[in-house]
């Protein structure tokens, strides 16, 4: 009861009185941060009535009693806490976020778990980067039944028992990247029934024979080890949205479950497709699922993997950094929602047309990738495509085929002859992009393209065209007749181009062009017909722009970069119409230009135009002057010669004579 007064009576008198904190207030008396103070110990002085306090980045070894009975957050974070006295953590019945990532508390674990038995009603702890074991853990974690948010990254965690969470049952989210992890019992994370997100990357796992967490919406396997991911077959609904097995050693897709909300799968950088054929892919994978599952009772000869994939709501999925050296169209084409496939980076140099016809017709399959909008193809060494490969394109709007071989097809190759067109496409090994009717963004950089016909986009809408670094293309005049409507973007940079090799038709809604590291003296007239925005003509042979063409432009241009070319600093006034006008030059501090003393920075140039341009015209002068004056010199000693001689000769003459 005094004890109780006494309490009271020191609250009022620290409300009335002006609290004396050397720390830094955030201007509210209910929180401080005394952030990188080179503290030793917790301050004394701190204010009772502090909700939320700051001690991180210190060099605090211990922790004893704090009276803080309001506090609700409280981070010691990255400092050297190795003791907490057993009651340290007593009277902070409100704490609800307590930080003490980076200390070193897999020490004085008697203490310090007693310390933390009392702060039952927090909601999120960081014990990341401790150095702490199982067994240390498991401690830390008793009698923390509101826990939310976990986490442990960077600690020594080797094996997860059903042990660890049987006292902290109300988590939703669980951090235990970068760990040691090689094991997961039976029971550890199942009766966490409010569990959602859950990281386990950076560990050591090697299988997952059985995924049941019905509840998880969000499991990161990425960076382990694991070979192979199953889930057994039940009717029951997995409310995963996101997996992420990236990095690590699949040799098959994944075995998901059969009803699931998967959206988002990242399987990039694993080995999957290593094996011949998409068959045997798939007959492997089944055949392993049913060993395991069915306990290897080979009787059994469903197509599992194909049966789950069909049901799946998946919208995006990275295979970027696999071994495919075939494009697995029986399977991803079951994927009815996918929207965005990356399949970069793998080893298909054809993408055939290899599905099977249907087993009952026994006619050909007509398939769709009826939702993919965006597919990424890049790096794979492709030199041909089916045309029914592209014909199951239907909406596809950005294809991306950088470092491949591919070849646009002139209108001629595709001449409707006696011959229906389709039948004529299958031998050509350049690809129609006509017939990509939904395509908007192409990217055919670094492709080898020696010549791009006339027509070559015929039927298309192209938005943004890259064709850089095709360093021996040359282009036809009528190369983009058919996109320029539409093109309002074209990188045309690294293709070793001549102003001659480059005719450019009038493109009326271009407001982006990459013409750089090329051998331009002079931009094409027909941009004039251009709103164009942004200009990119860096590293080229410009000696000067066209001064009507630049003030044309200037109406729309935000940008330009100019850096690389030989510009004349005294023919330039294109220069002084972008200077004066509002035009961006981000390079313009590497851009330089030539006078008759040699090269100057444009901005030094800019700075005092009058005096580079006068001097240069006043060495003209004085160059002239001097050479009157040699000249003059040299007439004058001519002279003066001939009379000499004459004397002499008529002297000798008189002499002889
Ligand atoms: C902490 O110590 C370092 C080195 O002794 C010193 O440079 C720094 O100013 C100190 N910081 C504070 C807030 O006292
Ligand atoms: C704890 O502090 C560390 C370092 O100060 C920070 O990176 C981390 O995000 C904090 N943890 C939480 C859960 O806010
Ligand atoms: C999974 O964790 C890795 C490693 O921390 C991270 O890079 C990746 O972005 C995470 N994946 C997702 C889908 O969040
Ligand atoms: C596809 O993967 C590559 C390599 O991992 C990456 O650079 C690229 O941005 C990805 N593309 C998409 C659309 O995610
Ligand atoms: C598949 O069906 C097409 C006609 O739809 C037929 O020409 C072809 O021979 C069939 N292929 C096989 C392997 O049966
Ligand atoms: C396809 O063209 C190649 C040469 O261009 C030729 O050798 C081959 O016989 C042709 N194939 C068919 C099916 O016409
Ligand atoms: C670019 O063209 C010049 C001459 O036209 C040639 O010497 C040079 O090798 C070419 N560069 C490349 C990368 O092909
Ligand atoms: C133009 O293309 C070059 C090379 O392809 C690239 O480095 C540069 O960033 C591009 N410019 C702009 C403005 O994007
Ligand atoms: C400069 O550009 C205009 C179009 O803006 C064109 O009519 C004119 O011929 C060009 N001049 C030179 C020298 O190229
Ligand atoms: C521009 O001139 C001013 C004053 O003459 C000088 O201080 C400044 O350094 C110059 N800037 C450049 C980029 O030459
Ligand atoms: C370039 O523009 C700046 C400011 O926009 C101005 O001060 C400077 O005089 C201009 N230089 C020339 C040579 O017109």
């Amino acid at each position: 009861m005094l004890r109780h007064m006494f309490s009271n009576l020191l609250l009022l008198w620290s409300l009335s009185h002006e609290v004396y904190a050397t720390g830094l207030t955030y201007g509210d008396p209910k929180e401080q941060s005394w952030n990188n103070h080179n503290l030793s110990s917790v301050p004394l002085d701190l204010d009772v009535r502090l909700r939320k306090l700051d001690l991180s980045n210190n060099f605090i070894r211990q922790l004893h009693t704090l009276g803080l009975v309001y506090l609700e957050q409280l981070d010691l974070s990255c400092n050297q806490l190795g003791f907490i006295s057993e009651g340290a953590f007593e009277n902070l019945a409100r704490l609800e976020e307590l930080n003490l990532s980076r200390n070193a508390l897999n020490n004085n674990l008697g203490s310090n778990s007693k310390a933390f038995q009392s702060i039952s009603e927090l909601k999120s702890l960081d014990i990341s980067m401790n150095g702490l074991s199982d067994t240390a853990v498991e401690l830390y974690l008793r009698n923390k039944l509101s826990l939310d948010q976990l986490k442990m990254t960077g600690n020594a965690l080797t094996r997860l028992t059903h042990n660890l969470f049987k006292e902290s049952k109300s988590l939703r989210a669980i951090n235990i990247e970068d760990n040691l992890i090689s094991v997961i019992d039976q029971g550890t994370f199942e009766p966490l029934t409010k569990l959602e997100t859950l990281n386990l990357a950076r560990n050591n796992l090697a299988h997952i024979c059985d995924f049941k967490l019905h509840q998880v919406k969000y499991l990161n396997l990425s960076r382990n080890s694991v070979e192979f991911f199953l889930t057994h077959e039940d009717h029951q609904l997995y409310r995963l949205e996101i997996l992420d097995l990236s990095y690590n050693k699949l040799l098959y897709f994944p075995i998901v479950p059969k009803i699931n909300s998967l959206k988002y799968l990242h399987l990039q950088n694993n080995m999957v497709g290593a094996l011949n054929s998409e068959a045997t892919m798939v007959s492997e994978a089944n055949y392993l699922y049913n060993e395991i599952v069915n306990h290897g009772d080979t009787r059994v000869k469903k197509n599992d993997l194909h049966a789950n994939w069909r049901l799946m709501p998946l919208v995006y999925i990275d295979l970027s950094y696999n071994h495919f050296r075939s494009f697995p169209l029986e399977t991803l084409i079951l994927l009815s929602s996918l929207e965005t496939l990356n399949f970069s980076h793998n080893c298909v140099q054809n993408i055939i047309w290899n599905v099977r016809n249907d087993s009952e017709s026994g006619h050909n399959r007509q398939l769709f990738f009826s939702s993919l909008k965006y597919l990424d193809l890049q790096s794979n060494g492709i030199v041909s495509i089916s045309p029914r490969f592209l014909k199951t394109l239907t909406h596809l709007e950005t294809l991306n085929l950088q470092d491949n071989s591919v070849l646009p097809c002139s209108p001629m190759d595709h001449l409707p002859s006696s011959q229906s067109t389709a039948q004529i496409n299958y031998n050509t090994s350049c690809v129609v992009f006509g017939q990509l009717r939904t395509l908007k963004h192409l990217n055919l950089k670094e492709n080898n393209i020696k010549m791009l016909h006339a027509n070559s986009f015929q039927k298309t809408s192209l938005i943004s065209l890259n064709l850089a670094r095709n360093v021996h293309m040359a282009m036809h005049v009528d190369a983009l007749e058919d996109v320029q409507g539409s093109l309002q973007s074209l990188t045309l940079s690294e293709l070793n181009m001549t102003s001659s090799d480059l005719s450019l038709p009038c493109m009326p809604a271009l407001t982006q062009l990459n013409v750089s590291n090329n051998d331009l003296d002079i931009m094409p007239s027909s941009l004039s017909c251009s709103p164009l925005r942004e200009i990119d003509i860096r590293n080229n042979a410009f000696v000067s722009l066209n001064h009507s063409l630049i003030l044309a432009l200037s109406v729309h241009l935000n940008m330009m970069h100019i850096s690389g070319n030989y510009f004349n600093c005294c023919d330039s006034e294109w220069l002084m119409l972008l200077n004066e006008s509002n035009i961006k030059l981000p390079d313009v501090g590497q851009a330089e230009c030539f006078i008759s003393a040699g090269n100057i920075l444009i901005t030094e140039y800019l700075n005092s135009s009058e005096i580079h341009c006068l001097f240069h015209t006043k060495t003209q002068e004085t160059h002239f002057g001097q050479m009157i004056i040699i000249i003059l010199f040299i007439f004058a000693i001519l002279i003066v010669f001939i009379i000499f001689t004459r004397r002499m000769c008529c002297n000798q003459r008189s002499l002889i004579v």
